[in-house]
């Protein structure tokens, strides 16, 4: 990196990635994620809204006060009371930062917050001065920047530094902008804005053309020195740019790019995971740097060149980015302290004992039917553990399912409910198709199935499956996952996963549509 500027990333997966639909997080998944992108060395990590509800307030002061080397960001409308909000919230952060955002295009201006321009002006800039009241540390974003007039953003933009914003975000909210356009926007911002030189500038991108990476890349090469993004591209919408593809394409093309970032990427994948198993959105095989083929060689022609000569077909290293040969790490004689042991290597560390006997015998259990763990074994099994200590309503005792060729399947299930046994038995078009009949005769939720969906965790037949799956009920999406070696086991376990999330309050309030 030397000679080079540094490159900012502030990861913004707690915060814009969970305004993804069903992609809500309990307050101690966010602190597990927060944990594993300071691991990563992430710069700046946006763990939510505090103004939202007491929930997302909550959230945000548990990751301030659990993450020690990153920066902790809270956003919050132009008001003074979510920047009040945000600055209580972040107390406790080593480095806090206040995000505050304000529409300036003209359709935000005229339909959404009914102002004018000189009014929007003049209140980006008092949200700028009370969030320095709480820190010095103070971004602020033009939203839907990527549609708004140039001379205005301008205007804007020097009034926020000279209120003290050190930081200036531009978003393409609605993922809009095309990258030749983009770049030319960002350095004529960076040229016009007469203080430009007291402020970092920053890329926020979404993916509703499939360019979000790109625009941020150009971006970074007309003058940003931040990137806004998410793991796994994880946002509403389409998604917002992927940190992983924006990190290793400006540490593969650093004949290219100016400035590098200071992060450790061999945690990209294990982040990638987490957040695929807490959050159930999974991850397309074919995806860039995270997909399971990412380093695939398929073809013969190219696996004869790459046993040749690596960068025949290989630009970057598999282990460059965290994939590593499945290993085995544990298996059944493995104890407490190994496993123990493991899992803090792996990022994860138990808040109480009880946390950590409820992983253990699901970890004995796993190890009765599987010999060989892995990683990945370890990440899906402390899911569940964590899930289950969450107090949930529903709990799954037993299940028999048959299905015999020439039969129809049926099941029998027997749940917890409020620690009360039911049990319920019901027929499917498969084994899978009964389990959920079956769940439902006990607990009839009301719910449309919006996705099923199965991967394996690690290779061969004895691997785990873990299943998504998505329910909606009354315009509310959640996701819940399970991971069991019989995959209607895991069907089940994920399908009362969804439902126990459905009864917990939404806190996915959102903070750009006013209706907080
Ligand atoms: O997309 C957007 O404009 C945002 C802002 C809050 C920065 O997420
Ligand atoms: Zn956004």
């Amino acid at each position: 990196m030397a000679g080079k500027d540094k490159l900012f990333i502030f990861d913004t997966t707690l915060r814009d990635g969970e305004q993804s639909p069903g992609a809500s997080m309990t307050r101690e998944e966010k602190v597990r994620i927060a944990k594993a992108l300071e691991k990563m060395r992430v710069d700046i990590i946006e763990a939510g809204f505090p103004a939202a509800s007491t929930g997302d307030f909550e959230s945000v002061r548990a990751v301030a006060q659990a993450v020690r080397d990153s920066t902790v960001c809270g956003l919050a409308r132009a008001k003074d009371v979510d920047i009040d909000r945000a600055g209580e919230a972040l107390k406790a952060a080593n480095s806090a930062r206040i995000h505050t955002f304000l529409a300036t295009s003209p359709i935000h201006m005229q339909y959404k917050l009914k102002m004018s321009p000189d009014e929007v002006l003049t209140q980006a800039v008092a949200a700028v001065k009370r969030a320095r009241q709480w820190t010095d540390n103070v971004e602020f974003s033009p939203e839907d920047a990527g549609r708004s007039e140039l001379d205005f953003l301008c205007r804007v933009i020097e009034a926020v530094i000279d209120a003290g914003a050190r930081t200036i975000n531009i978003p393409d909210t609605v993922g809009y902008n095309i990258p030749q356009q983009f770049g030319e926007l960002m350095r004529n911002l960076i040229e016009r804005v007469p203080n430009s030189d007291k402020a970092v500038f920053s890329v926020h991108c979404h993916n509703d053309l499939g360019v979000a990476v790109a625009n941020s890349l150009a971006a970074v090469l007309n003058g940003a020195r931040q990137v806004e993004c998410t793991i796994n591209g994880l946002g509403e919408r389409a998604g917002n740019a992927a940190l992983e593809e924006i990190v290793m394409a400006v540490r593969t093309r650093q004949d290219v790019f100016p400035c590098d970032t200071t992060l450790d990427t061999t945690q990209i994948v294990p982040c990638s995971r987490l957040v695929s198993s807490i959050t159930g959105f999974p991850v397309q095989p074919n995806k860039a740097i995270v997909g399971a083929n990412a380093f695939a060689h398929e073809s013969g022609i190219h696996q004869d060149g790459v046993l040749k000569h690596r960068d025949t077909y290989e630009i970057m290293r598999a282990q460059d980015v965290g994939w590593s040969e499945n290993r085995i790490v544990l298996g059944k004689h493995s104890g407490r302290n190994a496993f123990r042991t493991r899992l803090k290597d792996l990022g994860i560390e138990f808040q109480s004992e009880e946390e950590l006997n409820e992983a253990f015998a699901r970890f004995k259990e796993l190890a009765d039917k599987k010999h060989e763990i892995f990683d990945e074994d370890l990440q899906a099994l402390v899911s569940e553990a964590t899930m289950a200590l969450d107090s949930e309503q529903l709990k799954l005792v037993s299940m028999r399912v048959c299905s015999e060729t020439g039969e129809t399947p049926v099941a029998n299930v027997t749940l917890s409910v409020d620690g009360a046994e039911r049990g319920g038995q019901a027929e499917g078009s498969g084994p899978v198709d009964a389990a959920f009949k079956a769940i439902e005769t006990i607990v009839p939720s009301g719910t449309r199935l919006l996705l099923y969906s199965v991967n394996n965790i690690t290779s061969g037949t004895d691997a785990q499956g873990e299943v998504t799956v998505r329910l909606e009920k009354a315009g509310r999406i959640v996701n819940g996952q399970g991971a069991d070696t019989d995959i209607v086991i895991a069907s089940a376990k994920a399908y009362l996963n969804a439902l126990n999330r459905l009864v917990m309050p939404d806190r996915r309030a959102h903070p750009q549509r006013g209706d907080v």
